[in-house]
């Protein structure tokens, strides 16, 4: 009797033992895994993040005809000399055709960014917020704007296959616009108008 009394606990203990280094055992396991899936997880956002700047980096900023990009119009819209320049809304643009040449002015006003209008009574273009006003080629004349208009820079594709781009002041200079066959202003390309009483260089 005494002798199985003393077994029963002796046995109890060893199996008890051996329950727990094997639940010690997959305890262990488990941690290794749940850090090794962390990490795992870890390198894989870390890709993804990396693949997707890769990507943005790519691909192109702007796509035609979206503000940033290029627009393409046909070469019979081009204004004559001398006519009122023509609005583009989408491409935020003014395309005026002066004696000093071809070019594109952004719509914005360099004072504080309101659209300024054309004003054909005036033959000038005024600023509505604070009256701010500008020559057809984008010169300043008078209000609050530190400097004159800014420019796009654009290109003439001609009917030969040559190409007219802008000078270093956005002005295009072709006498005769009959072999235009299109025209693109690039919106990603500003050239900033001079300060107020300067004209451009
Ligand atoms: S925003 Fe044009 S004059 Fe002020």
């Amino acid at each position: 009797m005494t002798t199985r009394a003393t077994e029963k606990p002796a046995a109890y203990t060893a199996r008890a033992k051996k329950a727990e280094e094997e639940k010690v055992e997959v305890s262990g396991i488990n941690r290794r895994e749940f850090l090794y899936y962390i990490w795992g997880a870890s390198m894989v956002m870390l890709m993804g993040a990396g693949s997707g700047a890769l990507v943005w980096y790519l691909l192109p900023r702007f796509r035609a005809g979206e503000f940033g990009g290029d627009f393409f119009f046909d070469g019979s819209l081009l204004p004559a000399v001398g006519m009122e320049p023509q609005d583009n809304p989408q491409g935020r643009f003014w395309l005026s055709n002066t004696e000093d040449g071809l070019m594109a002015l952004y719509k914005v006003c360099t004072h504080l960014g309101c659209l300024y209008k054309w004003v054909g009574t005036n033959n000038r273009f005024e600023c509505p917020c604070h009256g701010s006003k500008f020559q057809a080629n984008g010169l300043y004349i008078e209000g609050p704007a530190p400097r004159s208009l800014d420019r796009f820079e654009l290109t003439l594709r001609l009917d030969d296959g040559s190409e007219v781009t802008s000078d270093e002041n956005g002005i295009v200079h072709l006498d005769d616009l009959s072999h235009v066959d299109e025209f693109i202003i690039h919106t990603g390309k500003r050239i900033l108008g001079p300060p107020a009483g300067q004209d451009y260089a």
